[in-house]
Formats: C-alpha cells, sequence, structure tokens
C-alpha cells in the first residue's frame, strides 16, 4: 500500500532517525574505501565549510537572478576561475550547471545550432568522438536529435586515434568531442590533433574536461606529462569541467565555458512568447537552488591554489602506490593512467574479483570491455587524495583477493543466460534495426509481465541492489547493448517503483 503524508508532522529529530533508517545501506562517501563515485579530498574542514553554506542559500532560487543577485557574481566568479585554469582569455565565458551531464547538454546544443544555422538542416548533426566518450553524448543526441558515431581507440594508448576520427568525419558532423581523460582508462586524448581537424573542416570541438578541468593543470605543475588540452588550442570551442569531481565540491557543479559569448548565445534559452514572466534559462533547468553553486564558491576559496596543489601532490603519489601495486601483483594497466588508472587480466574474473573486494569494504567498478575493438574487460578505479594513506590496505586486501579468486571455479552465469537466451531468442546481435527494436519494445509489456518478478529473483534483486553486483554486471556484458538498456532500465525502474 502507497504511503502517504503523516497525519501530523514529524519532530526533527524523528526526521534524522528515520532518515538514518534509510541511509543504513548507504556506502560511505568520506571513507576512501570507494574507488568510483566519490571525489573525497580527506579534509574534514571543508565539509563543515560546504555545509554552512548550503544552508545559507538552499532556498534561493537561481530562476530569477533579478531576485537574486549574488547568483551572478558568485557564477561569474566560478566562471573566471575555471577559464583561468584552461588559459581562457577575456573573451572566454561559460554557465554553471548541476553536473557534467547538464554541461555536455550544453555544449552539444551550442554545437547543433551553430551546425543548423551555418549549413541549414539538411540531415541529422552527428557528433563524431573515441568510444572511450561518456555516454552523456548519447543521452544528449538522443534528447536533441542528434546521432552519435563512436570510433575505435588506439589499442595500445586507449586514446583517441586522430587517423580513426577523421575518417569517421562527414558532412554531417556538428561536433568533434575528446576527454581530458576519459572516465574508463583515465587517458588523455590528444586534444591537439582533434582541434587541427575540427578547425580544418569548422566543427565545433568540445573538450571534455569534466574529469581533469580542476586538477590536471595542478599535476602539470607538479611536473606530470599532461599533453595541452585548453583554449591556447585555437580549434576548441568549449570545455565542460567538473567541481563536484576533482574541485571536491557538493555534488552538482559543473561548468561549461565557450570560447566567446556569440556561442554561449546558442546555449541558452529564452522565451517571451507566452502570457507570463520572461524566461532565460543560461543552463537547462529552471528553477535551482543557489546552495550548490554556492558551496562550488566556497570550496573553491577555502582550498585556493595551495590547497588544490596540495591535493594534487597526495592524488599523485596515491596513483604511483597504487600502479606498483597492481603491476606488482601482475595486473596489466590500461594506457597511461592520470587520475583513474584502470587494470585488467587474463586469467582472473573481474567481475568476482570486484565482488570479492566490495566484502572488504573496497568499492570497484568493473568494466566490460568491447570485444570487437579489442578492448577486454577491466576494472576502473578513481583515485583521490584520501587514497594516499589508504593505498597500501587496499594494495594489500586486493593481493588477497586475487589469490581467492584464482582458486575459484568459474561461476554459473550459464543458467542465467540461457533463460535471457531463450527469453530473446527471436534477436541476432548485431542486426537490431528500429524494426527489430520496436518488436522488443512490443513485446517487452507482456515479457515483462510474465518473466519480470523471476528475472528480479533471479538476479538477487528482489530485495533492492546487493553489495555485490559482479553477476549482474557480468550478464549484461553478455547481453546485445541494447537488450541489456532495456533490461536494465526495467530493473531500475522496478527496484524504484518499490522504494527497496
Ligand atoms: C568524462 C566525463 N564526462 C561527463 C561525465 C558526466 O558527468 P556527471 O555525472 O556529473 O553528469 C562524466 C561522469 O563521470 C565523465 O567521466
Amino acid at each position: 500500500m502507497r504511503k502517504g503524508l503523516p497525519k501530523k508532522g514529524l519532530s526533527k529529530e524523528e526526521i534524522i532517525q528515520r532518515l538514518n533508517e534509510y541511509c543504513r545501506d548507504d556506502a560511505d562517501p568520506f571513507s576512501g574505501k570507494l574507488f568510483t563515485i566519490a571525489f573525497e579530498p580527506g579534509v574534514e574542514e571543508l565539509r563543515a565549510v560546504a555545509f554552512e553554506v548550503l544552508k545559507m542559500f538552499a532556498f534561493k532560487n537561481m530562476l530569477d537572478f533579478t531576485e537574486f543577485p549574488s547568483m551572478i557574481r558568485m557564477e561569474k566568479d566560478l566562471i573566471d576561475i575555471a577559464s583561468s585554469l584552461v588559459h581562457g582569455d577575456e573573451q572566454v565565458t561559460g554557465t554553471f550547471t548541476f553536473g557534467g551531464t547538464e554541461s555536455v547538454f550544453l555544449a552539444v546544443k551550442a554545437a547543433r545550432d551553430r551546425f543548423i544555422l551555418s549549413r541549414g538542416m539538411i540531415t541529422i548533426p552527428e557528433i563524431v568522438m573515441p568510444v572511450t566518450g561518456h555516454p552523456c553524448y548519447d543521452k544528449a543526441a538522443e534528447y536533441m536529435g542528434l546521432k552519435v558515431k563512436r570510433v575505435r581507440v588506439d589499442e595500445e594508448s586507449l586514446t583517441a586515434d586522430p587517423d580513426a576520427i577523421n575518417e569517421a568525419i562527414t558532412e554531417n558532423t556538428a561536433m568533434i568531442v575528446g576527454s581530458t581523460p576519459n572516465w574508463p582508462f583515465g587517458t588523455i586524448d590528444p586534444i591537439k590533433d582533434l582541434a587541427e581537424i575540427a578547425l580544418d573542416k569548422n566543427i565545433w570541438m568540445h573538450v571534455d574536461a569534466c574529469v581533469g578541468g580542476f586538477v590536471l593543470p595542478f599535476m602539470k605543475k607538479l611536473g606530470e606529462n599532461i599533453p595541452e588540452f585548453d583554449f591556447r588550442i585555437e580549434g576548441v570551442c568549449s570545455i565542460s569541467m567538473d567541481p563536484h569531481k576533482y574541485a571536491y565540491t557538493p555534488i552538482g557543479a559543473s561548468i561549461v565555458l565557450f570560447r566567446k559569448k556569440f556561442y554561449k548565445m546558442f546555449s541558452q534559452y529564452a522565451n517571451i512568447r507566452w502570457p507570463g514572466y520572461p524566461i532565460v534559462n543560461p543552463a537547462v533547468l529552471s528553477s535551482r537552488s543557489e546552495a550548490l553553486l554556492a558551496a562550488a564558491w566556497a570550496i573553491l576559496h577555502f582550498l585556493g591554489e595551495e590547497g588544490y596543489m596540495e591535493l594534487a601532490k597526495k592524488l599523485v603519489s596515491a596513483r604511483n602506490k597504487i600502479v606498483k601495486g597492481l603491476k606488482e601483483i601482475g595486473y596489466k594497466i590500461m594506457g597511461e593512467p592520470s587520475v583513474i588508472a584502470a587494470f585488467t587480466s587474463d586469467e582472473l574474473n573481474l567481475f568476482t574479483l570486484c565482488d570479492e573486494m566490495a566484502k572488504k569494504g573496497w568499492l570497484f567498478l568493473p568494466q566490460k570491455g568491447i570485444a570487437n575493438m579489442n578492448i577486454p574487460p577491466s576494472v576502473h578505479l578513481t583515485i583521490t587524495p584520501i587514497h594516499d594513506d589508504l593505498s597500501d590496505l587496499m594494495i594489500s586486501d586486493l593481493k588477497v583477493c586475487t589469490e581467492a579468486v584464482k582458486k575459484m571455479p568459474p561461476r554459473e552465469a550459464e543458467g542465467l543466460l540461457e533463460m535471457f537466451g531463450t527469453i530473446f531468442s527471436m534477436l541476432v546481435p548485431g542486426e537490431m534495426d528500429l524494426a527489430t527494436l520496436g518488436k522488443i519494445l512490443s513485446d517487452m509489456e507482456r515479457m515483462v509481465n510474465v518473466y519480470g518478478e523471476r528475472i528480479l529473483k533471479i538476479l538477487g534483486l528482489e530485495k533492492g541492489f546487493p553489495k555485490e553486483m559482479g553477476m549482474i554486471y557480468q550478464l549484461l556484458a553478455s547481453l546485445p547493448p541494447e537488450i541489456a538498456e532495456l533490461l536494465t532500465n526495467y530493473v531500475v525502474i522496478e527496484i524504484f517503483s518499490r522504494g527497496i
């Protein structure tokens, strides 16, 4: 039965108690045991500053910046700081958003509109990017009517291959994307080469520095080998960079920078056609709390250049220790790691390895790879400054888990695969055109009614998400992606609607 509102309101104490109960299965983002999803510097005072500022601004709405001009001032400061890190000149401008995905949406909209206006909407505009690019580009493309071409990367370095990118470009290409670094492997694309192609062909070049924007400049100062990726390169039109990643601000903070104000015009939305107030939205959302912008402002000013240099030192030290440890155990490192390192193994089931590490409290992220591009399954590690103190412990646990997994018999995923194979037997992987997908979708509702509960049970999801997800990841890796996407969407809707 659905819960309604409580008849009588709860006290503050009751509320905290109830919410603490809801948090019972949450990971601790400050623990340093997470090697994905959390960007933890290990600086406790920083949190106190953020919490105080979140309180100050939680109920102020950025929708009406005429009423809350503090928002304009704080955003200007953040754009200036971000711009100075990536060598923007006085023309560079930008927008504060609630996340990398939203920043990317704005960049994609700007690139698309510029393309349409300059060439006429003859066809569907395309984004060309290395296969390692983040899915938020596919998402933006799906929302805004573009198409993404994912291009193979150099197999050794796992960075964009400029020749392959060049070959994929057609007269419909509206945007080229390179990542500094990409999420799966932490390798940095050769932005100079990509921007040269973009400039030559008059295509929008976006640099995805969501991960690296606030940390690579400091690592470069420490003497790390970081290739140039910013506005000093002529063809670069926009850069996204996220304070909520390596600037360590509360979640919900990103920035997209545009080379000039005119480019930003394409990203913004205005509407003066209805009987209500004039709308001018610099970002995707309309009403937005000012709290996250203020918290980002606060943390950047709290740490300052010296703070970020100190944290970069710790981060590099943690990464070096971890990479050394991984090599000693016998793992192969994927390309050249930056702040993210990924490793693979020919002999071990990496999905099982992640589960074994989860039992010891460590959160690793298994990745399926792409067989037809010679990218093997791997494990992703987001390394943060707090790991400097924890890397020895992590590596020693990893040694133990590696030995344990070596001795385990192969896991029985076959039963599951057989069942899904039967359900989806009408499909020929690789031949999933729109008509086939349409058929799957129309059969989906019936299949879900018949098999839904069983699917959840077999996957061990009927009580919510388990800590050990290896089996599920492995299953998803072995299904055609279109089917895996339908399945994950179903499972997530089901679990969310049960609230478990
Ligand atoms: C390279 C890259 N770009 C974009 C994004 C999207 O960022 P967000 O999760 O903040 O929307 C991510 C997220 O990890 C990323 O790694």
